[in-house]
């Protein structure tokens, strides 16, 4: 029987001594991804930020929190059911002092991504949900805006790939309130769809 846990395990090993670009020089430590081994869909980001670098988990700052709710209230399944990693395993700052947070560059992306191509070769997951443009970018091969595709079924190597917008960029156009949020919230419906899953029943408050 094939080992999804074992070759993922050697292949975060192998991320652990990565050191193909600068990213290396100024990382805490790597952020391989995490999730089940047999998961149906998996979320893909752009890269760590502040939190993540120092705990080594992969969204767990406010974005973290936010697509934990998406996943939890708005497909009504644990985190531990999907698979959740991001384009590149360490964290892209502005400058050395490692402050800001930047989107990877394509160069960084390139370096990187065999890595996740595994993890997606291991996993083979049912659909794909691209978080923000970076990641729809690299899935799809487009240049076009997120604005433009999501909501819409790309694919990624036959696999069903569903853009939406990255929870940072929900979180900063209007915060929990944001109107941006039903919009995800129809993204991931589609999602459910897709994979033959019931929508979840609210308990209390209604809110997603
Ligand atoms: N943003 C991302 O794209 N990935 C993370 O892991 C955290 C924030």
């Amino acid at each position: 029987m094939e080992d999804r846990d074992g070759m993922l395990q050697e292949l975060k090993s192998q991320v652990a001594q990565c050191r193909r670009c600068r990213l290396a020089q100024t990382r805490s430590q790597t952020v391989f991804g995490e999730g089940s081994s047999v998961a149906e869909v998996m979320f893909i980001g752009e890269g760590p930020g502040y939190q993540e670098d120092r705990t080594g988990r992969p969204f767990v700052g406010p974005a973290g929190e936010l697509l934990t709710r998406i996943i939890e209230r708005g497909m009504g399944i644990s985190r531990r059911q999907v698979y959740i990693a991001n384009l590149v395993k360490c964290r892209p700052t502005v400058d050395m002092k490692m402050v800001r947070d930047r989107p990877p560059d394509p160069e960084e992306v390139q370096t990187c991504t065999p890595y996740l191509l595994r993890q997606i070769g291991i996993i083979r997951p049912r659909a794909i949900v691209a978080l923000g443009s970076p990641s729809m970018k690299y899935l799809l091969k487009t240049s076009s805006g997120i604005t433009k595709l999501r909501g819409t079924w790309g694919e990624f190597n036959g696999i069903p790939v569903m853009p939406t917008y990255h929870p940072s960029y929900v979180l900063r156009n209007g915060g929990e309130k944001s109107p941006l949020r039903r919009d995800v919230w129809e993204d991931i419906k589609m999602v459910l769809e897709k994979l033959g899953w019931p929508l979840p029943v609210l308990h209390s408050g209604g809110d997603r």
